[in-house]
């Protein structure tokens, strides 16, 4: 699906000084990062920034929820520190503030070609604010002169970094913003059919409106996941629910049961392209997690268009790559709250707000 936004590759970037809305919102455990899946899905962006001759890149980001105030577990620190690991070869600096003079003066020491860092946005109540106090704030420190949104995680939020910042300066979006966004709008608007989609996950209010916006297109729906053990119904007949599933002691349904596994697998065999958002059972338990785990093989071995979204999936099949490496998929999405607005039909404020085509 052609991409109807600018993306990087449609101005210049030689020369400039580049503002880049990253999502390195990324689990952290005992003061490191955990897992890095989202910090490696921007690479290729300021890859290219840097091949192309950008002088300066800046980058924005927040991590967590600090609630406008400054809480030293959730700074941006550690995380530039892992990228810089990503690039050993290049300059990565940190600055632990976002905005003033202290931002000024670390921008105008650092190299060109150089990347730096800012302080988590959301230490200021502003970002959440969508101000554009904050917003002109930001572009006034780093002297920037372009705005890249490749946060894609983040871009179903109208905040001072994906929403007002992008009304100050000429705004466009990197290529991770536009892979997610091509593959996922792909799915909906022009899927190559037959079409499956397989929704799981412990959020149901989450999840009918996925349903109600692939009901019209999709060929088959399979539901498994908490939806389907509460005991969600159906009269479609294109609409599978799991049938059996496996209890703990106390009788919660807490995976979906060989049989259904079975079924699903079959559909996936059948399909053409794959959207699978929500695990099948509550997958941090291992006896829970066999049918994702059965989902998740049969989806990386389908000769078909497949994308795997939702916070919980794309951490699973994370995990599962590491066992299994010869599985791949067309798209594992970094956006769980970003994927799931895509996929349910709503617009996403960081990405309207950048240039059109
Ligand atoms: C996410 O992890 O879904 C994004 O980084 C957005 O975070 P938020 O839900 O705190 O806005």
């Amino acid at each position: 699906m052609e991409f109807r936004k600018k993306t990087i590759r449609d101005v210049e970037v030689a020369g400039k000084v580049v503002l880049v809305r990253v999502d390195y919102n990324v689990p952290m455990k005992d003061g490191r990062v955990a897992e890095d899946m989202r910090i490696r899905a921007s690479l290729p962006t300021l890859n290219y920034l840097m091949e192309n001759g950008a002088k300066k890149i800046i980058l924005i980001s927040h991590l967590g929820r600090p609630d406008g105030e400054v809480k030293p577990e959730f700074s941006l620190g550690p995380v530039a520190g892992q990228l810089a690991s990503l690039l050993p070869e290049k300059n990565v600096d940190f600055v632990d503030e976002t905005v003033g003079d202290k931002v000024k003066e670390a921008v105008e020491n650092m190299p060109e070609g150089g990347i730096l860092m800012l302080e988590n946005l959301r230490f200021s109540p502003a970002e959440e604010e969508d101000s554009d106090e904050f917003a002109h704030q930001i572009v006034d420190a780093t002297g920037a002169e372009l705005f890249v949104q490749d946060g894609f995680a983040v871009i179903h939020r109208a905040h001072a970094s994906t929403d007002a910042i992008a009304k100050i300066l000429p705004a466009v979006a990197g290529f991770l913003v536009e892979k997610e966004v091509s593959s996922l709008e792909g799915a909906i608007n022009d899927p190559e059919h037959p079409l499956l989609v397989i929704i799981g996950g412990a959020k149901v209010e989450d999840k009918a409106p996925m349903i109600e916006k692939f009901l019209p297109i999709a060929d088959m729906i399979a539901v498994g996941g908490k939806i389907a053990a509460d005991g969600y119904k159906t009269t479609d007949e294109k609409v599978y629910v799991a049938e059996d599933f496996i209890e703990n002691e106390e009788g919660a349904k807490l995976d979906i049961g060989e049989n259904s596994a079975a079924r699903i697998v079959e559909m996936i065999h059948d399909a053409k392209t794959i959207v699978w958002n929500g695990t099948l059972g509550m997958v941090e338990d291992e006896r829970y997690a066999q049918s994702s785990l059965a989902i998740a093989t049969a989806i990386g071995m389908a000769d078909a268009m497949t994308i795997v979204g939702g916070g919980d999936t794309t951490g699973f099949v994370e995990s599962v790559l590491k066992e299994e490496p010869h599985l791949t998929f067309s798209l594992v999405s970094t956006g769980g709250g970003a994927s799931l607005e895509l996929l349910s039909g709503k617009e996403l404020p960081g990405l309207e707000v950048l240039r059109n085509r």
